[in-house]
């Protein structure tokens, strides 16, 4: 049964607690002096009533098993004690007391499902406890895959500070263009991605001894592929431990998958979190995290916030909005710490959030789903969740795949609430109704798998010998049409390799490629620039499209010496341009390693187009009345507003991807000639799909008005 409460008996409810508490929650000398009437009112003043989130309390709390008490972090921050400390944290974790029934089961059992609450040190310890064990003895490795690039570098630079080595020397990680490992290595924290792809150079992982598929509740696209190969080679490598360790979800299913393999729990010890809904739905859920964040600021007792917000956007959006509202109330309110946390934040500033909050101050870590379970940061009291991930879906029937925010799964809400009780009672601000959560959530999130485009994982798949697709061993097979279109469009493809173009204009097709993978993070658009950027990105601007802009910046940044200065002033992200540079470097490698001869063809971009028009001639759209019309599925798609073909609307184009925001958008478009389709995709294209239907109207001559003009 709910208990919905009026704005006044919550007021009431929340200044009770602050009586209570209110020498805790209010650090500064001066603040604590101030009588309760006095702090009413200026919670009024701060937060106009009607600005104020309503939240309704629900019945439920959530309760985990409680079996020991906190204060396990006290004295962590003094350096001369750090080591012992640090030994003091270890053995205070949930999962030290079973370290020797854990080994025990490794020991006996190839295969184990380790399932325990994010953060009772899953990844951080039993990777520790193996070593200590002897499993790395004769310089055999353990590897422990993580689905995030942040997850696996924080929580390696985490286990090296506790073991006492330097990141990289015995415990290092690996996640695309940054191996951060030696041969001293033992322990590996890598993406799933990457260890992916050390199939390829050794397909029976030889010179692993253990390796740890964690966080496997996540089931990303990578994680369910390397079960079905790791399961494979268990088979043949008796020697091979194989754990496999999850959040507390799921586990029965993962256990069926690997032939009934024993389940290990860690018991939990969460304390009891209180569970918040609004009573209505809110309209602009960034600003309603705003709010609440400063809402909690000015009510409640000391303790750290957590805000889920779906992407960097939205959270720089929010930190800003934190950061404006704080500098105007000033004084007024005792210090708040805004900190982000998302995949491209630069790692120094990723680090932060691990930093103790002061006395006095308040942390607000406002993240991405990262922090649902990858990551753990101490002293979270608070979570504010407004229900929402982005979420990867893919359109088998029009080969569309887009990134939309969706709102989450009722699993991950309750782990998002889970966060707020792991140091002490806490409480949970669900920007959402309690109906909403029953009616309008899913139970749990679809696998990736069940929902992207496979071109790259069929192709990985078919580089290790597994052609037979349709019977791998999937934990949910994907879908039979999006497999068999990846398989489709990978054969009409690999048709292509004999056409010599492809190779002739390479130079110029890596630098497109290795921009085209940085995804649309190339030009900067600061809010109070926007004239000076647009005009800045204008004079990239060359004829025949968006990838030959794209291929004119590049040649710029290098001719002016890779300089960041050079970025800076023509609003080019520096960093995206860095990493454009480490794909094309590595793609280069590529080719030699296949002994492609790399050459260059600059004068004339018709080559070029028509390479693109080879990777991607499935991605066609024709001019119609409106807007754009795909080829093949007749699906009505609009030019992107930033492409440089948005005035000119040329008859045939083809696209790098499409996007649904307002409309569907092509976004990253080239101009290309229908009757290239012909000569590099025959198979796939039939003179008929091919005809003008409006050159057939109009004189031909119209028809090429565009080109006469130019
Ligand atoms: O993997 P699981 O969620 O079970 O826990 P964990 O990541 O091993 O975290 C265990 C402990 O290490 C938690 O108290 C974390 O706060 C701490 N930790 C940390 O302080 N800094 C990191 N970079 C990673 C973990
Ligand atoms: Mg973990």
């Amino acid at each position: 049964e709910e208990m919905p409460m009026e704005v006044g008996g919550e007021q009431g409810r929340w200044e009770e607690e602050r009586l209570k508490t209110a020498s805790l929650s209010f650090g500064a000398k001066k603040e604590r002096e101030r009588g309760l009437k006095e702090e009413r009112e200026r919670y009024e003043l701060i937060l106009e009533e009607d600005e104020m989130i309503n939240f309704v309390t629900s019945a439920v709390t959530m309760k985990g098993t409680m079996t020991e008490e906190q204060g396990e972090n006290e004295g962590l921050s003094q350096a001369e004690q750090k080591k012992e400390s640090i030994q003091e944290v270890r053995r205070s974790l949930p999962v030290f007391p079973f370290r020797e029934d854990l080994l025990a089961a490794i020991q006996q059992h190839q295969i184990l499902i380790i399932e325990g609450e994010t953060g009772s040190g899953k990844t951080t310890q039993i990777p520790q406890y193996l070593i200590e064990a002897g499993y790395t003895k004769g310089g055999a490795k353990i590897g422990c895959t993580q689905p995030r690039r942040v997850a696996a570098m924080s929580v390696a630079a985490r286990v090296a500070e506790e073991v006492g080595v330097k990141l990289g020397n015995e415990v290092g990680y690996s996640i695309r263009f940054e191996d951060c490992t030696s041969e001293r290595t033992i322990l590996k924290y890598m993406t799933d991605g990457m260890l992916l792809r050390e199939f390829l150079t050794e397909p029976d992982l030889a010179t692993y001894s253990v390796v740890i598929i964690d966080e496997a509740h996540e089931r990303t696209l990578h994680t369910d592929i390397l079960f079905g190969l790791i399961k494979d080679i268990a088979r043949f490598r008796s020697d091979l431990k194989v754990l496999v360790a999850s959040a507390t979800l799921d586990t029965e299913r993962f256990s069926c998958f690997f032939d009934d393999a024993p389940v290990f729990r860690i018991p939990g010890r969460r304390f009891p979190v209180d569970i918040f809904y609004t009573k209505a739905p809110e309209a602009d859920y960034l600003e309603a995290c705003v709010v609440s964040v400063l809402q909690i600021h000015v009510t409640q007792p000391t303790g750290d916030v957590l805000v889920f917000l779906t992407g960097q956007e939205e959270i720089e959006a929010c930190c800003e909005l934190l950061q404006e509202r704080c500098r105007r109330l000033g004084s007024k309110i005792s210090e708040l710490l805004v900190l982000p946390i998302y995949a491209n934040l630069p790692s120094d500033m990723q680090a932060k959030i691990f930093n103790p909050t002061p006395p006095g101050a308040r942390k607000v870590v406002v993240a991405t789903n990262i922090a649902e379970t990858s990551l753990t940061i101490d002293g979270i009291i608070y979570v504010i969740d407004p229900g929402f991930c982005k979420q990867k879906s893919y359109n088998a029937r029009t080969g569309m795949e887009s990134l939309i925010v969706t709102p989450c799964s009722r699993a991950s809400a309750n782990q998002r609430a889970g966060r707020a009780g792991r140091v002490a009672a806490g409480k949970c601000f669900r920007l959402y109704t309690a109906w909403a959560f029953k009616h309008e959530m899913e139970e749990s999130t679809v696998p990736e798998i069940q929902r992207t485009n496979l071109g790259n994982v069929v192709l990985l798949l078919k580089s290790l010998g597994i052609n037979d697709l349709i019977h791998f061993d999937f934990m949910d097979p994907p879908p039979h049409e999006t497999l068999v279109l990846a398989l489709e469009q990978l054969y009409a493809l690999g048709a292509l390799n004999h056409l010599g173009e492809l190779t002739k204009c390479s130079e110029e097709v890596l630098t497109i490629a290795a921009m085209l993978s940085v995804n649309n993070s190339i030009f900067y658009r600061p809010k109070d620039k926007v004239v000076h950027a647009d005009n800045a990105r204008m004079n990239f601007v060359v004829p025949g499209g968006d990838h030959l802009v794209l291929l004119n910046v590049y040649t710029q940044w290098v001719e002016s010496g890779y300089s960041t200065q050079w970025c800076y002033e023509n609003f080019i992200q520096f960093r995206s341009m860095k990493r454009a540079r480490d794909v094309r470097d590595q793609l280069e490698g590529l080719m030699e390693r296949i002994e492609v001869e790399v050459v260059s063809s600059p004068e004339d971009s018709t080559p070029i187009r028509k390479a693109v028009t080879a990777g991607y001639f499935y991605h066609t759209a024709r001019l119609s009345k409106g807007g754009y019309k795909t080829v093949k599925h007749q699906q009505t798609v609009y030019v992107h507003p930033n492409s440089s073909l948005f005035d000119e609307q040329p008859r045939w184009l083809i696209y790098h991807e499409l996007v649904f925001t307002t409309k569907e958008f092509m976004r990253q478009v080239i101009e290309i000639d229908s009757s290239w389709l012909l000569e590099v995709a025959p198979h796939y294209y039939k003179n008929k799909e091919l005809e003008d239907s409006s050159s057939k109207k109009m004189p031909r001559k119209q028809g090429k008005s565009k080109e006469e003009l130019g």
